[in-house]
């Protein structure tokens, strides 16, 4: 079984799609975690994304994700980078690395690769439009821009971060994700889609419990 959890940035999607996947007691996959490692990995290596990439590069880049009791980790060749792709660096540059198709298509072949064997969900952008078309089960969760800086900015914990610089960088990322060539940030035709903006974490997980049937 396959479940696609897509959306706009800071709607919850992998919050929802690590509680389906601790209900359901399947795998759960961060598909932004993987951008955003590569994205680490590019910074690191001083790789401008305006540079073509080789596959070469690619067989030097090992990305594993782990979901186990309630708590998720990724690892770039052997490191826990859980908390590194988080940070501020990597979220204002991993945008621009996700709109090229070689880096698209190495994560699309890791997400293929992860639903061979076990049932997954999946959370991301374009997860049920491009990635799994067939996925069993799609939702999309959108929201206002303003509830979602709010949400992100009580998360950050920072008071010396804006909650208008948020919402202009949410908006910003929108922009981009909804606007690329490859595979932009939309609803596929079939998905269940929830506004988010004034529901609780457990009403929209309840939504979502009630469309999965087995
Ligand atoms: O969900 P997130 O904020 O961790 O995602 C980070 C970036 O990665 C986001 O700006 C867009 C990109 N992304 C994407 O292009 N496709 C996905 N399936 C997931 C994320």
């Amino acid at each position: 079984m396959i479940i696609a959890i897509d959306g706009e940035a800071s709607t919850g999607k992998s919050t929802q799609a690590k509680k389906i996947a601790k209900r359901l007691n399947i795998n759960y996959r961060d598909s932004g975690a993987y951008y955003r490692a590569i994205t680490l990995y590019l910074i690191r290596n001083q790789i401008n994304p305006k540079e073509t990439l080789g596959q070469d590069l690619f067989s030097k880049i090992d990305i594993s994700q782990k979901f186990e009791s309630d708590s998720f980790s990724i690892f770039l060749n052997g490191e826990d980078v859980t908390s590194k792709i988080r940070g501020h660096k990597v979220s204002v540059n991993v945008s621009e690395y996700a709109k090229k198709p070689e880096i698209r298509n190495f994560v699309y072949s890791l997400l293929r690769k992860s639903s061979k064997l076990n049932s997954i969900v999946v959370d991301g952008r374009e997860i049920g439009t491009v990635v799994f078309p067939d996925a069993d089960y799609k939702f999309f969760l959108y929201a206002i821009p303003e509830i979602r800086a709010q949400r992100r900015h009580k998360e950050i914990n920072d008071e010396t971060v804006k909650i208008e610089s948020i919402e202009r960088e949410i908006k910003e990322r929108d922009d981009i994700d909804s606007t690329r060539e490859i595979a932009p940030l939309k609803k596929a035709e079939d998905a269940y889609g929830i506004d988010v903006s004034y529901l609780a974490i457990d009403q929209v997980f309840e939504e979502i419990l009630e469309k999965i049937t087995f």
